[in-house]
């Protein structure tokens, strides 16, 4: 089965092309390396044996994109390239809207040109909830306005999608909402690969344990929580890559040409930035060096995931830990420090 993985190079790309290539997936990988390194595609190489076909392509490119669906054949998409930054797209919007939902809109058009229906896999991600009025989040709530141009491309997407299935072209769909995606591959040989500063929270902390930081903000004390600071959903990025196996034979499986489901992915447990820095302590046996800031502008305070639909419906669930992620991002890192020594000498 031959499945086109866009923006495989990129964190949970990656993490699911390793997956994918173990269970004997024919895998196709199109990254514009815009937030990737051609490395990764030697690091997946060592851990498979096997070299993934790549394909150096911007989707946001009409023709590119013609190109590519006339020279394969694929039986399966994950679509995971878009552009990440909430920080950014807050500064660049157009950037946003035009990649997010104009890479999405390219590979549709070439959708509809198929004469079968095709797999086709989407990332969404929880921030189109916006601050839910209650907890867990599941499938049937209300989504908001999202607070950045980045969420807001997201849901756009979710509703394009939702158009092509009502219009009646044969297309098998799921999108998934994944919660916070923290951890690494156990090897140590792919893990995330933050651009510049990095935003997300384990990054932060793992930059600042080897010295690239000085120290971290925690983004307020002051929250209605237990302890003050804001409720996250972490889920390890190995139980995350899973779950895009489980739906693939899902959709395999299932006859129906006009399949469009939305499953919400992570591990149901909301665990505060206190609670995340006092477990990266004590499981990797260190001191963090952090500072309790002001709060950051579009945070949502709690959100954790009800992920009953998933684990009914497919059978999924999660198998690691919250410790084994916070040790193998900090390994990650040590690894990264490693190579980059190396490369000096
Ligand atoms: P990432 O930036 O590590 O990977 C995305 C990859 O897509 C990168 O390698 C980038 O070079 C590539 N890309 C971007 N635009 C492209 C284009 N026009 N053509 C070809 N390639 C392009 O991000 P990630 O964390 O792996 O996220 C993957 C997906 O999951 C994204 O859609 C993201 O919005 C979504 N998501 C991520 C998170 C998270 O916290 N990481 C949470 C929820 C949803
Ligand atoms: C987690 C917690 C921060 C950094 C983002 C995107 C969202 C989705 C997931 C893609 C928050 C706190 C962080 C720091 C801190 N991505 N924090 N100091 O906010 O859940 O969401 O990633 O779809 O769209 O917005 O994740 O990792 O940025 O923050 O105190 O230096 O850590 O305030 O409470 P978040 P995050």
């Amino acid at each position: 089965m031959q499945v086109l993985v866009t923006g495989g190079l990129g964190y949970i790309g990656s993490h699911t092309s390793v997956l994918l290539l173990e269970k004997g997936y024919d895998v196709v990988i199109v990254d514009d390396l815009s937030n990737s390194n051609e490395k990764v595609l030697k690091n997946i190489f060592k851990i498979t044996n096997k070299t993934p076909a790549f394909e150096k392509i911007d989707l946001k490119e009409r023709e590119s994109v013609s190109k590519l669906f006339k020279n394969y054949n694929f039986d399966g998409i994950i679509h995971f390239a878009a552009h990440k930054s909430v920080n950014e797209s807050i500064l660049y919007p157009k950037k946003y809207f035009q990649n997010n939902i104009g890479s999405l809109e390219n590979i549709i058009d070439e959708i509809k040109l198929l004469k079968n229906p095709i797999n086709f896999i989407f990332s969404s991600s929880c921030t189109v909830y916006g601050q839910a009025d209650s907890m867990p989040i599941n499938e049937t709530f209300k989504l908001k306005k999202a607070e950045s141009p980045y969420g807001q491309s997201k849901r756009k997407c979710e509703e394009i999608l939702e158009s092509v299935i009502e219009s009646g072209h044969c297309f098998k769909n799921i999108t998934l909402r994944y919660f916070n995606p923290v951890g690494a591959h156990p090897t140590s040989i792919i893990g995330e690969l933050p651009t510049g500063v990095p935003e997300n929270l384990v990054p932060y902390i793992t930059q600042t344990a080897i010295g690239k930081r000085d120290f971290l903000t925690v983004f307020g004390n002051d929250y209605n929580t237990k302890d003050g600071t804001c409720i996250r959903d972490y889920i390890h990025i190995m139980d995350l890559a899973e779950v895009h196996i489980s739906c693939l034979e899902k959709l395999t499986d299932v006859n129906d040409d006009n399949y469009f489901k939305v499953y919400n992915v992570g591990s149901g447990k909301g665990t505060s930035v206190l609670e995340l820095i006092s477990l990266f302590e004590n499981v990797n046996q260190l001191k963090l060096n952090y500072k309790i800031g002001k709060r950051r502008n579009g945070d949502v305070i709690v959100a954790y995931a009800d992920s009953t639909k998933i684990k009914d419906e497919l059978n999924w669930s999660t198998k690691y830990s919250l410790e084994n992620a916070l040790e193998t991002a900090w390994k990650w890192e040590l690894n990264l420090k490693t190579n980059e020594q190396r490369n000096q000498n």
